[in-house]
């Protein structure tokens, strides 16, 4: 082999196929040789293969076509040729240089050369993913927009409706109707949705005027790399860089703010109080209970591990237990609050929650934050304990975050001192990769993380 040249990596289409196509029909090849550098005198170019789309018609490619159509099948034994994004890495023709982006009909391989250039479209705009030119800068967006534009010509207020409407071309023209004014139906196969969640992430593109590229957000997103918002109004904007940012998943974003009025609004603590909190190692319970230090109150964390309960201890928990080898929980809460409790901020329910009741104080406050044991359950456990409310005049109230928004800046001003002088310590469980997204989501229900669980989906 000579120096410039290497194995091309190919998908070869074996035969053609009946009904739907299978792994089979295509196979790896690695047997054909490609030179890096095009032929003397072609006026061809050579690419570097980055990202192929996957569409609808390439199955018809794969079936003999009988009779006139505006496609050719695939040639049995060839490679598959469809819609992609490459690097020029040589070039023969008078506009597309080495280095150019473009985008255009390529080969499934790694590297492919193509002699009829002209039909391949340089890509200009290399500030969006480069992979939008298989989509909504190529094809299927082109194809949306003048299927939408020029055949629909819709006019405002219009009743519109998509089939196929979580593909490629359909969620286009769902949004171009939209922006239109428009009514929109859309239907789908399946209720898949990419999960959501909370999280960070940079905005490489806005059209929203108080948000603009190369800002950095938090709030609801989805658990994909690149996510379009369509109500960035419900963002948060990062002003303050100086911390780390996946904070703002944690100890500046929902569990921070959920700890802090949980505790400061609801549970209304005085200096001096009784403080327990449980799943006190979690994302919330940490905070919850410096937070709590922090006002002069005696606070107890249970947790499910003996790692966790050294770990309360050296945040500043006065005791911790492991609840799971409590045989009985109303012992112990007696041992740690022998005169009993006037904060319980509760995490898990079932249980615990009937074991903290009996050890309420008069006009004790309890935050129902969560109930984390109940998740799961079929049928919820009952709660027996309930008249111990009455008895010592206990107020017990259930709070959602959502609704203190409008505390955001009140949090962020009480809380980021505490961080930038190190008076509130902050555990996070990093997992890398978005791959490992659903491995990490499912170590919180066995009580696997450490801290907040987080994912990396990119470094910045
Ligand atoms: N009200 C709101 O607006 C709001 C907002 C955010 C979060 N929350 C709630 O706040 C609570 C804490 O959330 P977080 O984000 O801080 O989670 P987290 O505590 O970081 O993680 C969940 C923890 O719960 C514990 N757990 C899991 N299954 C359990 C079970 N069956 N019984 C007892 N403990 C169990 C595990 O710790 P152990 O090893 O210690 O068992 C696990 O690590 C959750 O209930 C969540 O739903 C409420």
């Amino acid at each position: 082999m000579a120096e410039e040249e290497v194995k091309n990596k190919q998908v070869i289409f074996r035969d053609y196929i009946t009904g739907l196509p299978k792994e089979s029909d295509m196979h790896m090849t690695t047997d054909k040789i490609i030179s890096l550098k095009l032929p003397k005198g072609s006026n061809g170019v050579l690419l570097k293969n980055l990202y192929l789309s996957c569409d609808p018609y390439m199955q018809i490619l794969m079936k003999t076509i009988e009779g006139p159509s505006v496609f050719t099948s695939y040639t049995p034994g060839s490679v598959i040729m469809g819609h992609g994004v490459a690097k020029v890495i040589d070039s023969g023709h008078p506009n597309i240089k080495k280095g150019d982006f473009v985008w255009g009909t390529i080969g499934w391989e790694e590297y492919s050369l193509i002699t009829t250039p002209e039909a391949l479209f340089k890509i200009d705009h290399t500030d969006v993913p480069l992979s939008y030119y298989t989509g909504i800068l190529g094809t299927p967006g082109l194809t949306a927009y003048v299927g939408f534009h020029e055949v629909c010509t819709p006019k405002k207020g219009e009743y519109v409706f998509v089939s196929a409407a979580s593909g490629a071309v359909g969620q286009l023209v769902g949004q171009f109707a939209k922006l239109m004014g428009c009514y929109v139906v859309g239907s789908a196969g399946t209720q898949e949705k990419v999960i959501m969640g909370n999280g960070v992430a940079k905005v490489i593109d806005s059209g929203h005027p108080n948000i603009k590229k190369g800002d950095f957000v938090w709030g609801t997103i989805g658990w994909e790399e690149y996510s379009l918002i369509t109500t960035p109004e419900a963002l948060f904007k990062i002003d303050h860089t100086d911390v780390p940012l996946s904070y703002y998943t944690g100890i500046l974003g929902t569990p921070g703010l959920t700890a802090y009025v949980g505790f400061h609004e609801v549970c209304t603590p005085k200096k001096g109080e009784y403080v327990f909190v449980s799943a006190a190692s979690g994302a919330v319970g940490q905070l919850v209970g410096q937070f709590a230090k922090l006002m002069g109150c005696y606070v107890v964390g249970s947790a499910g591990t003996q790692e966790k309960v050294d770990l309360l201890k050296k945040l500043g928990f006065d005791e911790a237990f492991n609840y799971k080898e409590e045989h009985d929980l109303d012992a112990a809460l007696k041992r740690y609050f022998p005169q009993g409790i006037d904060i319980y901020f509760e995490n898990v329910g079932g249980k615990m929650l009937d074991a903290v009741l009996l050890n309420m104080r008069n006009y004790g406050r309890i935050a129902i934050c969560g109930m984390v044991s109940q998740y799961n359950l079929e049928e919820p456990e009952g709660v027996k304990n309930l008249m111990q409310l009455l008895y010592k005049r206990v107020r017990m109230e259930g709070f959602v975050v959502f609704d203190y928004h409008p505390h955001y800046s009140k949090f962020l001003a009480s809380v980021l001192p505490y961080i930038r002088e190190g008076k509130i310590t902050y555990v996070e469980d990093i997992v890398e990769g978005l791959e490992n997204g659903p491995s990490a989501l499912v170590r919180l229900f066995r009580g696997r993380n450490v801290g907040k669980q987080l994912v990396v989906v990119a470094h910045e």
